[in-house]
C-alpha cells in the first residue's frame, strides 16, 4: 500500500478519568482506584468563568503528593495569566485553560511551557476552532468540550465532532502537532465517535466513577478508542 501522506508515528488513546466524579472525602483513594491511567483530569472551576466552583491549587498540591499519574488540570476560570502559572509550578503535567477566559493566549501558554509543563486550550461547543489554529503552534494539547462546561454527567454533544476531525486533519498533515482531547459526555458508547474523529485522549468522570470497577472501566475505554482510532482517517 502506498503512503499518502508524512509518515506519522501511531498515537495510542490517553484516558484521563475526571475526579470530578469521585468521593471528595476521598480523593487518594479514588485517585489509587484509577491507577493505570494515563492522565489523572483535574477539573478546576471558580464560579465565574463556569456556575460552579470545585478545587484549586491547594488541593491540587496535595494530589500530587499521592499519585505518579501525570495530572492533566483543566482550568474553568477566569484570568487564567494570573493562576494557570502556577499549577504548572507546582508541578501539573498538562495545564489547560479555556480561549474565551484568555485575552493572549499565547503569552499564557509560553509561561506554562516555561514551567515545564505541557499548555492546553480548551474550546466550549460554541467556540470555533479555526481563530485558534494559528497559535496552536504554541500548544501541546487542544481540548474541545463535548458539553457546556461546569458540570459531569451531560450528555455527549456529537455536532463538536467536525472540530476534532480538523483539528485530527491539521494533525496528520504535519501542521500542529497537539493531542487532540475530548471531555464531556464520554461513555463506552460515544468514545468511538470521538475516536473515528481522531480524538486520542478522553475524560471520562461519570463513566469511569460511576462504574463498580473504575480500573476496569478505564481499560475497557482505553479498548473501544484503540479499535476505534485504528481506523480514523491518515493513522
Ligand atoms: C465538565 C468537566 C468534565 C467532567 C466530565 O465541565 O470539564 O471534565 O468531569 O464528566 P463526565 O465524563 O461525567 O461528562
Ligand atoms: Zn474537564
Amino acid at each position: 500500500m502506498t503512503a499518502v501522506g508524512p509518515k506519522l508515528a501511531p498515537v495510542d488513546p490517553y484516558i484521563a478519568p475526571s475526579i470530578l466524579s469521585a468521593d471528595f472525602a476521598r480523593l487518594a483513594e479514588e485517585v489509587r482506584a484509577v491507577e493505570g491511567s494515563d492522565w489523572l483530569h483535574v477539573d478546576v472551576m471558580d464560579n465565574h468563568f463556569v456556575p460552579n466552583l470545585t478545587l484549586g491549587l491547594p488541593v491540587v498540591q496535595s494530589l500530587l503528593k499521592v499519585t505518579d499519574i501525570p495530572m492533566d488540570c483543566h482550568l474553568m476560570i477566569a484570568d487564567p495569566a494570573r493562576w494557570a502559572p502556577g499549577y504548572a509550578e507546582a508541578g501539573a503535567h498538562n495545564v489547560t485553560f479555556h480561549a474565551e477566559a484568555a485575552p493572549d493566549p499565547v503569552a499564557v501558554a509560553r509561561d506554562l511551557r516555561a514551567a515545564g509543563a505541557l499548555a492546553g486550550l480548551a474550546i466550549k461547543p460554541g467556540t470555533p476552532l479555526d481563530p485558534y489554529v494559528e497559535i496552536l503552534r504554541e500548544f501541546d494539547t487542544l481540548l474541545v468540550m463535548t458539553v457546556e462546561p461546569g458540570f459531569g454527567g451531560q450528555s455527549f454533544i456529537a455536532e463538536v465532532l467536525p472540530k476534532v476531525r480538523e483539528a485530527r486533519r491539521l494533525v496528520n498533515t504535519g501542521h500542529l502537532n497537539i493531542r487532540v482531547e475530548v471531555d464531556g459526555g464520554v461513555t463506552e458508547d460515544t468514545i468511538v465517535a470521538a475516536a473515528e474523529a481522531g480524538a486520542d485522549t478522553f475524560v471520562a468522570g461519570s463513566a469511569v466513577y460511576g462504574a463498580a470497577d473504575p480500573a476496569e472501566a478505564v481499560r475497557a475505554l482505553r479498548d473501544r478508542a484503540r479499535a476505534s482510532f485504528a481506523g480514523a482517517a491518515g493513522r
